[in-house]
This record gives structure tokens, C-alpha cells and sequence, in this order.
């Protein structure tokens, strides 16, 4: 066995917002898996908390049809992690049963207590001061912070203010579940675990980077939340940032928890600004209309909001962001995320500077260039885009062809979900893989001016139609540079 597969120690898992999307879609499937794969001992509990009446009997019943059908299971082992799951009835804004909870925990006074914050923000400063009213957050106690950690710098300050003054920053998982994708994980296997690569990495060798995360969904049931967000806020502050953390920033010295994020805040500081002086230049911002996906005609966003709504909020964005330091300067990072795109797909792609010189006779600036593309998802995997002679007599002709390494080919197995590492992440107490306080306020420190750029500029994010891959001015952001956004080479 692994040691990352090994069990870990008994724990209290309180779920505020237990009731909520993200618990019932993510955590508790989550859980469930890393409970049949043996990780979760008799012993540890988990504990829904929310405002619905529900007992725990009906918690456990809705969990059950969360749980759906997708893992292999008998219904013996179903039941016996519904055995674990308990619930409360609690208003994070009122005082009635913070005591039974806490009696609830008093009865296993050992186990490690993880008090996850699975809630709308607005809530995170009166469930901790509750927590710590009731003596919750000492010792081996850890808070779980979902993103976004507020919607702007001074938000995000005054909720890591609020939080940290009950839970130490040691104590404090803010959590970005693209750093639990096995993908990312990969990157630094490929990146540090191999002599390869590390001497091309850099601006001399590399002509570009392109990172993108595709959607197909649209809004579905969230408008409360993603009205207000945008894709700025909901994907490229935390997730893509990580992601261009994770290729841009240099060795850490170890795996170390601050060695690691120590590099990512390097990377995030010297990030170039984007503001009102550029960012028309540097940034595209979309909104979908009605159109098409996975077959189906889709509404448009206004017409999702519902009633005569208006809207400005972006749910596309695409920017050309640079990093300020030796080993990248000039090397452009091409972001790019949108809901209702053609496909949900997720990747990296490091494109190499052409060959110099050709001495294939008409192919002289026609040879493809070597690309590494690695693919969070779907079917996770890297693939290394070589020139090679295409098989058989009749001359010698080039082909473009990738060393495919599929993960699920390769091993067989499907990937875990990336809330599943990071769950037990946290009780293991390895914050690796969580953002610290200075990261996320280096991001929104880079964010914010182009929120402020946009709000100033007045104008609209420009139409794009449902199924498409956003406006046609994000393909001039990148064209007008010579280059264009892989896409369609499987
Ligand atoms: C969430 C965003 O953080 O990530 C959602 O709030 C988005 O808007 C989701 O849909 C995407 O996650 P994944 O793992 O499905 O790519």
C-alpha cells in the first residue's frame, strides 16, 4: 500500500451547507469512494449541518440517493457508511444547537475535528466565531474554505481577517480542487521527476503556453452566486492561476507545504499587470446567447437568469497574461475559460519554439511544433506532439504525431475525484495542495484591476453563441500574435 492510501485517523467531518449542491454532489460521493477504498476507519463521523429540520435519519436517506449508483458497491457497504453520517439542524446566525453539536463532538474527544465551510462566504465570520464560542477550534481542529475567498482583495481580506482570528493559518485549507486533479499532481511529476524537460522549460525553448478550461454546462441552478461572480472571479482567479502556477514556477526545494506554495506566490507576483492601459488589448470578455450544446438548443444567459433580467457578467474570458522574470519573459500564457462551449475539456498546452533551420526540402516553416499537452479532462492524460517520417516507401514525408500517454490506458484506473485526495488532505493536516492566505491575495491583487479595467471601460462583454468557442475576438487575441488555440487534435 501507499502511503497515500493508507487509512487515516479517525475524524469529525462537520459539513456546513450539508445540505448544499457541492456536498451532496462532491463531498459525500467523495468520501464514499475513499470509504470503500478503506481510507475511512470505524470510528470517524461525519456530520451534516444545515437549516432544514431534517433528522438524521432523513439526512442519511437524501445522502443514499446522492450517492446514486456510481461505484461499484454491495448494499451492506453502503449502509455502513450512511452509519457514519449524522446531522444537525443549525442557522449559522442563531445559537440554538451549536451546544448539541458540540456535545456531539465531546463524545469523541480524540478523533481530529475538520469543520468544513461548504457555505455562501457571508457566513464563514459567524460559523467560526460560533466554533469558537464553543472551544471547537482547539487543538487538532481544521477549518475547509471553499472558494471564491471573496469577490475582490478587501473581501478576501477581511474573510482570511475574520476567519483567522479563530482558526491559526496552520489550521486553515482553503481549497482549489484543480490542485487535487491528478493531472496537475502529474505536472510536478513530469516536470521535477524528469531530466527531459527542466533544461527546455523556459523562454529560450518555449513559445507559448495555453491553458483552458471548456465548459458545456451554462448557469444551471446558480445565478445567485454566478451572477455576481463571472467567470474572472469563479475560474481564473483560483483555478487557472493555479494551473499556470504549477507549469510556471520554479523547483521547490522539496514537497514541503510552503516550499511548493513559496514558488506559486512567486510566480503569482510576478505576474504582469493588466489594467486599463492594456486591457482592451489583452482581454476578452464574452456572454452566451441561445444556441446549441450537446445537441440540445440552449437559452441564452439573460434568458437563464429569468424575467427581463440584465446582466453584464462575463461567462467567458480569455486573456493574454504575461510573467515578469528570466525564465519566461516574453513567453506569452494564453487563458481561456467559458461556460456553454463546444466541448468540457480541460488542458495545458506548452508549445516549443519551431526547429531553426529546416533541411526537409518544402517544409521550411511548415514544420508543426512540438507540443506538450496534458489534459485534466476528460481522459486524463499527456501526450508529447513529435515530428516523425511517416511509415512506407515513397520519400521521406513528415507527420505529426503524439506519444500518447492516457492515464486510464496506462493504468487501468479511473481517476479518483480530486475532492477525494483533498479531503483526506485535510485531515492528514498536509495543506500542500490549499492556497495559502498570500496566494490568494496575490491573485486578487492581479485580478482586480482588470475587474476595475472592465467596470470603467463600460462596455458589455460581447455576445457569443451557446456552443461556440466564445467570441470571435478571443481567436484575434491569439491570432493576431501568429498563433491559434489547439483545438480538434485529439
Ligand atoms: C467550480 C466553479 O469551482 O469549478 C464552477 O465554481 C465550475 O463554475 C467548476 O463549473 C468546474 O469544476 P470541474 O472539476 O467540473 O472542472
Amino acid at each position: 500500500m501507499t502511503p497515500a492510501s493508507l487509512p487515516v485517523d479517525p475524524f469529525d467531518l462537520v459539513i456546513f451547507g450539508g445540505t448544499g449542491d457541492l456536498a451532496m454532489r462532491k463531498l459525500l460521493p467523495a468520501l464514499f469512494h475513499r470509504y470503500l477504498g478503506g481510507q475511512i476507519r470505524v470510528g470517524s463521523r461525519i456530520i451534516g449541518a444545515a437549516r432544514e429540520p431534517l433528522s438524521d435519519e432523513g439526512y442519511r436517506a437524501a445522502v443514499s440517493v446522492a450517492l446514486g449508483n456510481a461505484s461499484t458497491h454491495t448494499s451492506e457497504q453502503r449502509d455502513a457508511f450512511l452509519d457514519l453520517i449524522g446531522y444537525r439542524a443549525l442557522d449559522a446566525r442563531k445559537d440554538e444547537g451549536w451546544d448539541g453539536l458540540a456535545e456531539l463532538l465531546a463524545e469523541r474527544s480524540d478523533n481530529i475535528r475538520v469543520f468544513y465551510l461548504s457555505t455562501s462566504p457571508e457566513l464563514f465570520v459567524d460559523i467560526c466565531e460560533q466554533l469558537a464560542r464553543h472551544g471547537l477550534n482547539q487543538g487538532a481542529a481544521r477549518v475547509v474554505l471553499e472558494k471564491p475567498i471573496g469577490r475582490d482583495l478587501a473581501s478576501a481580506n477581511r474573510i482570511n481577517d475574520d476567519v483567522g482570528r479563530v482558526f491559526a493559518e496552520s489550521q486553515t485549507f482553503r481549497i482549489d480542487h484543480y490542485l487535487g486533479k491528478e493531472t496537475v499532481q502529474n505536472l510536478l511529476a513530469l516536470r521535477f521527476g524528469n531530466a527531459l524537460f527542466e533544461p527546455l522549460w523556459n523562454a529560450n525553448h518555449i513559445d507559448h503556453v495555453q491553458i483552458t478550461v471548456a465548459e458545456t454546462l451554462g448557469l444551471g441552478r446558480r445565478a445567485g452566486y454566478y451572477d455576481r461572480a463571472g467567470a474572472l472571479r469563479d475560474m481564473v482567479q483560483n483555478h487557472i492561476l493555479q494551473l499556470l502556477c504549477m507549469v510556471a514556477m520554479e523547483s521547490p526545494s522539496s514537497l514541503a507545504p510552503d516550499a511548493v506554495r513559496d514558488e506559486k506566490l512567486k510566480v503569482l507576483r510576478a505576474l504582469k499587470p493588466v489594467d486599463a492601459n492594456n486591457a482592451a488589448q489583452l482581454t476578452v470578455r464574452g456572454q452566451y446567447r441561445a444556441g446549441a450544446s450537446d445537441g440540445k438548443s440552449v437559452p441564452g444567459y439573460i434568458e437563464e437568469l429569468g424575467d427581463g433580467a440584465k446582466s453584464d457578467t462575463g461567462t467567458f474570458v480569455a486573456i493574454k497574461a504575461e510573467i515578469g522574470n528570466w525564465r519566461w519573459a516574453g513567453v506569452p500564457f494564453y487563458l481561456r475559460t467559458g461556460k456553454r462551449l463546444p466541448e468540457r475539456v480541460s488542458e495545458i498546452v506548452v508549445a516549443f519554439k519551431p526547429v531553426p533551420y529546416s533541411i526537409f526540402e518544402g517544409s521550411a516553416g511548415t514544420l508543426a511544433q512540438n507540443k506538450l499537452v496534458l489534459r485534466l479532462q476528460p481522459d486524463e492524460g499527456v501526450k508529447l506532439w513529435l515530428t516523425i517520417k511517416d511509415p512506407g516507401p515513397g520519400g521521406l514525408r513528415l507527420r505529426h504525431v503524439p506519444l500518447d500517454m492516457s492515464f486510464a490506458e496506462a493504468f487501468g484506473v479511473d481517476q479518483p475525484d480530486a475532492y477525494e485526495r483533498l479531503i483526506l488532505d485535510v485531515v492528514r493536516g498536509n495543506p500542500t495542495l490549499f492556497m495559502r492566505r498570500d496566494e490568494v491575495e496575490a491573485a486578487w491583487r492581479w485580478a482586480d484591476p482588470i475587474l476595475a479595467a472592465w467596470a470603467a471601460g463600460g462596455h458589455a462583454p460581447r455576445p457569443y453563441t451557446a456552443g461556440s468557442w466564445g467570441p470571435s475576438a478571443a481567436v484575434a487575441l491569439i491570432e493576431r500574435d501568429g498563433r491559434t488555440w489547439h483545438e480538434g487534435e485529439d
